[in-house]
């Protein structure tokens, strides 16, 4: 084909028409998320807004995202167990501030990183690459 005005004109509609079909199609398909989520418990509730507010993400990461101080926690309720939370929670450690917590507040975090447990799984090893860019974890 001889790339004349004529042909340049139909070649960029083209790719125009492409680009304006994708758009369309990522911006109207929903985000994927693992069904049979569990429901989140009111103390799991409570537990998300403690971590929220003495911002322990700043030193540590869910689902890989947060501060690289300490160790990522999406795991942590079936890695290590409760009884290893409970004890970083109640005394800190050398690293980890302790943040003197009362004995519901430590309940909450706990049952909080429990559900974070049941939501997914960091780092993904198993994982499916889909067509239109996106990226679903089989783990
Ligand atoms: C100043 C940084 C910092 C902050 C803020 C912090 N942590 Fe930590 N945390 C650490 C470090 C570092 C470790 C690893 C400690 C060690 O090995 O001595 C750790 C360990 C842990 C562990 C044990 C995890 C494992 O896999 O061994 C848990 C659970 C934990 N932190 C929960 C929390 C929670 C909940 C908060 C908020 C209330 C919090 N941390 C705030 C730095 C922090």
């Amino acid at each position: 084909m001889k790339l004349n005005h004529r042909n340049k004109i139909r070649i960029f509609f083209s790719l125009f028409l492409l680009f304006s079909v994708y758009t369309v199609v990522v911006a109207v398909s929903d985000t994927e998320k693992p069904e049979n989520l569990p429901p989140i418990s009111y103390n799991a509730r409570k537990g998300k807004l403690l971590f929220q507010d003495y911002n322990c993400i700043s030193c540590h990461q869910i689902y890989g995202l947060g501060g690289y101080m300490g160790p990522d926690l999406t795991n942590c309720y079936r890695e290590k167990g409760e009884i290893v939370i409970r004890h970083f929670l109640k005394h800190g450690s050398p690293k980890m501030p302790n943040y003197k917590l009362s004995e519901n507040e430590i309940d909450e975090l706990t049952e909080y990183l429990e559900y974070i447990d049941k939501t997914g799984v960091y780092p993904v090893t198993n994982y499916k690459l889909n067509w239109y860019g996106t990226v679903e974890s089989l783990n």
